[in-house]
């Protein structure tokens, strides 16, 4: 057991606190689950990013999942090898490509045409050949929220099944690109198994087709997207997800590489915010705390559900509150009529499943300086990142004036 109060009275509040324990778990639980065939669970950087979190994967023998090569080159500081990194995203600037094809990672996955012909222009300047996967576009729904549904071709990501055998045709006559693997992922917060089943399908039939035209490719690429509990929502079991996916591959000898980033983090973490005061405006009842949509933009962004535990020695009966944050806009809340007891100040919140697009989605809105994070490993615990000060803030800003 985590003791929270510990915590926030050693690294002050705002504080994110992760267990690496748990993400361990999540990690062999997945692994495990698709043991029938090889595969490279490549974690999806953006969820979690911290480099002690990446760095805690690749001791688990984790690849890696990037989309800018910022992440590219956290994975690398992280030890993940190169040979398990991918660089995934609907945009990659000449310049990125361009490093990403030096470093040698494992593949770049393309999402366009027009994608295709510059990773092949700038492997051809340098005299080199990229290994490239396709994010194909099943055109699936994904039954999820708006924001992270990936899989209609509404979305930007990806492209259709024809324009995909065509880049695939490309790609094997070009000297300078390799195509090595096929890649979907149709969302995030996936519940539901049968639109990742029929999306695996259409994708495995693609495969077979390019086998008749003598492109044989070497991994299969599922993306991330596994839902987990917020609340009460039932979830997908990694058995079942693993045997979903195993099942469209009948007579394909292909490696698969699965890109969980939620899964392995969400709930590994908590946020910890102190209450301030509380406040009544006519009938509505709020809860004023320390932490804010800067720190933790979920609720605001998706009107996302997190559970909300208050530790007081309070024993009123619980009331409906808005938890609120201190920056002046009105989407600054955790929750909305969230029952809750009386609150003194000082008492703390914590709030469960923050460990993914928590504190990699944090800004410095109102010149607000992000939260500490630290980890829990064995019961020892380690600050893994420092409070942001004011001075870091200006830090950027006062080097222009100099200049
Ligand atoms: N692979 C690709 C290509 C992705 O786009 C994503 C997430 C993942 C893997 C990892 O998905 P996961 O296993 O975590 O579901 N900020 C949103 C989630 C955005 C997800 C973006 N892509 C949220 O807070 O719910």
């Amino acid at each position: 057991m985590i003791n929270f109060k510990e915590l926030a009275s050693e690294y002050k509040t705002p504080l994110y606190v992760y267990d690496l324990d748990y993400m361990s778990a999540q990690y062999q639980k997945l692994k495990e689950a698709f043991k029938a065939k090889k595969s490279i669970l490549a974690y999806a950087v953006k969820a979690n990013s911290n480099l002690s979190v990446v760095k805690h994967f690749a001791t688990l023998g984790a690849g890696a999942d990037c989309v800018s090569i910022g992440e590219v080159r956290r994975a690398f500081l992280a030890g993940i090898p190169k040979y398990k990194i991918i660089f995934s995203g609907v945009g990659k600037s000449d310049d990125e490509i361009r490093e990403a094809i030096q470093k040698d990672i494992l593949y770049i996955n393309v999402e366009s045409e027009a994608e295709l012909a510059r990773v092949n222009l700038i492997a051809k300047e340098l005299d080199s050949t990229c290994r490239i996967s396709i994010r194909v576009n099943p055109n699936i729904d994904p039954k999820t929220h708006p924001y992270i549904s990936t899989g209609l071709h509404d979305n930007k990501f990806g492209v259709d099944l024809n324009s995909a055998k065509r880049m695939y045709i490309f790609a094997n006559n070009s000297e300078h690109l390799d195509p090595v693997g096929i890649h979907f992922h149709i969302g995030s917060q996936l519940t539901q198994l049968q639109p990742i089943r029929e999306s695996a399908e259409i994708v495995a039939d693609l495969v077979r087709s390019l086998q008749k035209i003598n492109i044989e490719l070497k991994f299969f690429d599922i993306g991330g997207g596994i839902g987990v509990k917020y609340d009460d929502e039932t979830t997908i079991k990694p058995y079942d997800y693993a045997q979903a996916i195993l099942g469209t591959l009948t007579a394909l000898d292909l490696t698969v590489i699965c890109e969980p980033g939620r899964f392995l983090t969400a709930n590994a973490g908590y946020f910890l915010t102190k209450v301030l005061y509380e406040k009544q405006n006519g009938d509505k009842k709020f809860v004023v705390v320390d932490g804010a949509m800067n720190d933790l933009l979920r609720p605001a962004l998706y009107g996302a559900y997190h559970k909300i535990e208050a530790i007081t020695e309070s024993t009123s009966e619980p009331r409906a509150v808005d938890v609120v944050g201190p920056v002046c806009e009105s989407g600054d809340f955790f929750a909305k009529n969230y029952l809750l007891p009386e609150l003194q100040h000082n008492d703390l919140l914590v709030i469960h499943s923050a460990g993914s697009y928590g504190f990699g989605m944090g800004s410095n809105y109102n010149t607000r300086g992000r939260s500490a994070e630290v980890a829990v490993q064995n019961g020892e615990v380690k600050l893994i990142r420092r409070r942001e000060s004011f001075e870091d803030l200006v830090a950027l800003e006062l080097e222009f004036l100099e200049d």
